[in-house]
């Protein structure tokens, strides 16, 4: 008979022969920053997670610091949207000040800048618009402008998260231009249109205000489209892809992980993280337990960074263990 047992008879057996681990400095954590003073504003769908603004930013850092949690995935929610979203690329809009405190404050914290225009935009499009069609290629230069400017405020990696096609190859080029070649981007490459992300668009105050992201994010249905969107990152000059959402799309990130030897990250989105703490906080399922066992779902399928609103709660279960 084939012992299987054998290996899994005491927790140090089972330790030595563990496949997969997970470390803290795997983990990103989102944080959204909003304008105005003395603001620390729960996100309702997203139990444990606030809107901050720059003056209380600190409290989040601190706790990051504390858990050894040291990288951080920036959105900034602008008091002012226009139609070509132009606090997105403004030297005093919100992201740049955020960044700006946290790269002084927290000299230590890797500050990755997400690039995109529906947190900026009064229509919520993560493009310029024309009556109902997303513009492809005017959103670009947007979009360089947007990076370059996230980059002189002190961004260590940009992170385009928009969908337009060729964008990567335009930040790449904007940054070299502006003497960002040491810059990293970290493409959303399979970013799909997914129903996983309304509890950020809550959070960031980015849902469209008409129609949906179908015409650039991707369908649900498509693996070797993703696989197609990455090697053209790459190509443009992508140095990390990312697959989003996470759990539900494990496969993609897999299929990835195989054909690509570049890191591969996932974004364990909003929606992901609401239903977990809903049920958590319904008392249905052990929040550690779940949590810790997405997280090394996301590792098992190949990932080598994980972006999440639970990183500092593993991060603290890590040090508890
Ligand atoms: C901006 C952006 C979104 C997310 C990350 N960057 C929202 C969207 O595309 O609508 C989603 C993250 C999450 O759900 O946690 N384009
Ligand atoms: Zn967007």
């Amino acid at each position: 008979m084939k012992r299987m047992r054998r290996l899994r008879s005491s927790n140090a057996i089972r330790k030595l022969v563990q496949e997969t681990h997970l470390n803290v400095e795997q983990l990103v954590y989102p944080v959204f920053v909003i304008e105005g003073d003395n603001i620390k504003n729960p996100v309702d769908s997203m139990p444990g997670i606030y809107q901050y603004s720059i003056d209380r930013l600190g409290e989040e850092c601190d706790r990051m610091m504390e858990r050894g949690v040291h990288n951080l995935l920036i959105f900034g929610i602008p008091a002012h949207k226009d139609e070509a979203g132009s606090q997105a690329y403004d030297e005093n809009g919100i992201t740049q000040r955020a960044i700006r405190y946290l790269k002084k404050t927290y000299p230590e914290i890797f500050v990755i800048a997400d690039v995109c225009l529906c947190e900026y935009t009064s229509h919520g499009h993560c493009g310029l618009v024309q009556g109902e069609r997303i513009l492809n290629d005017e959103t670009l230069p947007l979009l360089v402008k947007m990076s370059v400017s996230l980059a002189e405020a002190g961004a260590d990696m940009i992170a385009p998260s928009d969908m337009m096609d060729g964008r990567v190859k335009a930040i790449r080029k904007g940054l070299d231009t502006a003497g960002f070649v040491h810059i990293p981007i970290l493409a959303y490459s399979a970013k799909y249109a997914s129903g996983y992300y309304s509890p950020f668009r809550d959070a960031a105050h980015s849902a469209p205000g008409f129609g949906d992201r179908r015409s650039y994010q991707m369908d649900p249905h498509n693996v070797k489209e993703a696989l197609r969107e990455m090697a053209a990152d790459i190509e443009e000059g992508a140095d990390i892809l990312m697959v989003k959402p996470g759990l539900a799309y494990l496969d993609v990130l897999r299929a990835a992980s195989e054909r690509f030897d570049y890191p591969m990250a996932v974004y364990n989105v909003s929606g992901e993280y609401s239903m977990v703490k809903a049920a958590a906080g319904n008392g249905w399922i052990d929040e550690r337990r779940i949590v810790m066992e997405n997280m090394l779902a996301m590792r098992r399928a190949g990932a080598d960074i994980i972006i999440t609103y639970h990183a500092l709660d593993v991060a603290g279960w890590m040090k508890d263990e």
